[in-house]
């Protein structure tokens, strides 16, 4: 899969939707994202760097500045004027699926991807690089299991689920070609009816 006439097929059924990425930190949404985008020749957005954008400020210095509720009110706000703009593939930060609002928004204008990954990978990833404000606050394996069982049954209501494991990311950017050009479950319920 993922020759032109697929790639063609799935920008026409996404039409103005967003290809939305989500998952906790680490799993690749970005450098994942990016490379989605780059194959079907759809914009990329960043939205941890729309964030940044908006506020003049490194998410760093927001939460170190402001607290987390403020950032997470922000992230809401940019999250809601992004899913406006598609089509696009727009890689969330880790925490952005938790809001209610957000959640609503992506499932009515996007489609949600979630990059499942185990614990040990996640942990090396986000070892490289010591820029998250979540995971200053203690033992990183901790925080990062603490954060899997808050999240992972809410990430599980994305539309598609795809596991982030090491291998090449163009690896995993197959296997979501190959999963949006199958039909997606709620077509498949609706045809059902
Ligand atoms: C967060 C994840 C970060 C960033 C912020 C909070 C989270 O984005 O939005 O530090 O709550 O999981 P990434 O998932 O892109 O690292």
């Amino acid at each position: 899969m993922g020759d032109a006439q697929s790639l063609e097929a799935i920008k026409s059924a996404l039409g103005d939707k967003s290809i939305v990425m989500v998952g906790l930190m680490g799993c690749g949404k970005s450098a994942v994202g990016r490379r989605l985008a780059a194959r079907l020749g759809l914009p990329f957005v960043d939205a941890d760097e729309e964030i940044e954008k908006a506020a003049g400020q490194s998410i760093e210095d927001i939460f170190s500045e402001h607290g987390e509720p403020y950032f997470r009110e922000g992230e809401r706000k940019v999250l809601a004027r992004l899913m406006r703009s598609g089509p696009q593939v727009l890689a969330t930060g880790g925490g952005a699926f938790m809001n209610a609002d957000t959640r609503a928004a992506i499932a009515e204008r996007g489609i949600s991807v979630w990059l499942k990954a185990d614990l040990p990978l996640l942990v090396r990833r986000v070892g490289k690089r010591n820029n998250r404000p979540l995971l200053k606050d203690g033992d990183p394996q901790t925080v990062m299991q603490k954060l899997m069982d808050d999240r992972y049954p809410v990430y599980a209501q994305a539309d598609l689920t795809v596991e982030s494991r090491d291998v090449l990311h163009d690896v995993i950017v197959a296997e979501i070609i190959e999963r949006l050009t199958a039909p997606l479950p709620s077509a498949r319920s609706e045809e059902a009816q």
